[in-house]
């Protein structure tokens, strides 16, 4: 298992472009399933996630090639035949954006075994919305042997559902199969990420129609086929926030490049009251440190426009090293500051209380050995390991892979000393 070792200290500068988003991308994929033409998706990331949804679609009968002859990546999906409406534990337990299947399948095919994808690190995670909320739509759905069996065999119907809590994957899913659903149907309080925004786009190129988009209600009129379409996949704003931190924590100052500012507005104000210098430039963000340390500052995750929970370790790491206390409350999930004993590590003052992190500024963080937990956790560890004092080596990077293209190219190529090592070399 590989290690990530940086020699931190560096204030990078330089400009980093930003890939498509993952959280776009995997949703945008499962969309392939509801037409048997082709779906072209562009700026596409090529990251584990996204290889991991690849394969599922491979096994339900989805041809999947990738072109490499552009500028950016695309990948073309024609799911013309569905072999098998199976999705099994053994896919869906390493990747949980797997149940977005669910929806398209019972749409397309009106069946759906897909298995229930079980708790992860970061919280319980149920998916009980998303099967209320296909009941709505006429499906008849057992749980029966850890798995979603889903019929709907003389199709869906439009339906009115109101989700109780907002969630992301939920809206997804019951979006996506709303597409084919025999009349209208309503979705209320539904997320506005700008994923989801970018999956109705995309679903009405193929034809759909969907209005209400970036409102918390869409209104869907089922259409009985989609077509062919091409898509652009949008700048990942995690990706973006976490090269924005990267750039504050070290006293740096970086371009964020092909991204957008407009995407992240809950953490721009917050990177803004902490003393970040943000700057619209041509095609992107001019990120430029505090001139000294950063202000503490109070962040409490929220669904979009709200701060997202997915930048909220790596906005811990730089409140680490902030002026003063700063309180972190993570609203989203239950279990997501694993981050927390690992920055501890490394110098950072952090209590923990139930859902608060109360965060005392130090003057400097010191190199260590660290673990990483998750995704964003992991991300983290590597911000906190640029701004530190000596050398820090985080193991388990493999969480890296999943969700950041070409992460230690993309700082060195900004003046960090990262690399990737092997166990036996790093010990
Ligand atoms: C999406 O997860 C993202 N994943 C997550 O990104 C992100 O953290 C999360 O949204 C919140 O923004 C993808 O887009 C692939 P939710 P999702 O359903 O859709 C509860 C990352 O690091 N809930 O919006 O699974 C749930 O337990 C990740 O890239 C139910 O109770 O999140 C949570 O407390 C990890 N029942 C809250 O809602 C349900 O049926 C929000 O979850 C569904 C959710």
């Amino acid at each position: 298992m590989d290690k990530i070792r940086i020699i931190g200290g560096n204030p990078l500068s330089g400009t980093i472009r930003i890939s498509g988003a993952k959280n776009a991308m995997l949703p945008l994929m499962a969309a392939s399933l509801l037409s048997d033409k082709t779906l072209i998706l562009k700026n596409a990331p090529l990251l584990d996630d996204v290889m991991q949804m690849g394969s599922l679609l491979e096994q339900l009968g989805v041809s999947l090639t990738v072109d490499a002859s552009g500028a950016t990546r695309a990948v073309h999906l024609k799911a013309e035949k569905i072999t098998t409406t199976t999705a099994s534990y053994d896919i869906v337990r390493k990747m949980r954006a797997s149940i977005l299947v669910l929806g398209p399948l019972v749409a397309r095919c009106g069946y759906a075994k897909v298995s229930l994808p079980g708790g992860c690190a970061i919280g319980v995670r149920p998916v009980d919305l998303h099967v209320k909320g296909l009941m709505a739509m006429g499906t008849e759905i057992e749980l029966e042997d850890g798995y979603i069996n889903a019929r709907a065999p003389s199709g869906l119907k439009g339906a009115d559902y109101t989700f109780p809590l907002v969630s992301v994957t939920g809206t997804e899913n019951l979006l996506m199969a709303a597409c084919l659903a025999k009349g209208t149907t309503i979705l209320r309080n539904v997320a506005r990420e700008p994923e989801i925004t970018d999956l109705a786009h995309c679903l009405n190129s193929m034809g759909a129609r969907i209005s209400g988009i970036e409102t918390d209600t869409l209104v869907i009129e089922g259409v009985t086929l989609l077509h062919e379409a091409t898509y652009t996949v949008l700048p990942d704003r995690i990706e973006t926030g976490t090269y924005a931190i990267a750039a504050a924590i070290t006293g740096g100052e970086i371009q964020l490049i092909d991204t957008d500012f407009d995407l992240l507005p809950g953490f721009t104000s917050a990177l803004e009251l902490i003393g970040v210098k943000l700057a619209r430039i041509a095609n992107g963000i001019l990120v430029t440190a505090p001139a000294g340390r950063p202000q503490a500052t109070d962040i409490i995750t929220a669904p979009f426009p709200g701060f997202a929970t997915d930048l909220q370790a790596q906005i811990m790491a730089l409140l680490t090293i902030a002026k003063g206390q700063s309180c972190i409350t993570e609203t989203i999930w239950e279990n997501r500051f694993m981050h927390v004993p690992e920055l501890m590590r490394m110098n950072a003052d952090i209590q923990v209380e139930g859902s608060r992190a109360l965060v005392t500024g130090v003057k400097s963080l010191k190199g260590a050995q660290v673990m990483a937990t998750d995704l964003r956790a992991s991300v983290s560890l590597v911000l906190a390991g640029l701004a530190a004092k000596g050398e820090t080596v985080i193991s388990r990077v493999y969480h890296l892979d999943r969700g950041y293209e070409n992460l230690e190219a993309k700082l060195s190529a900004c003046g960090a000393q990262i690399e990737r090592v092997k166990v036996d070399e790093a010990a």
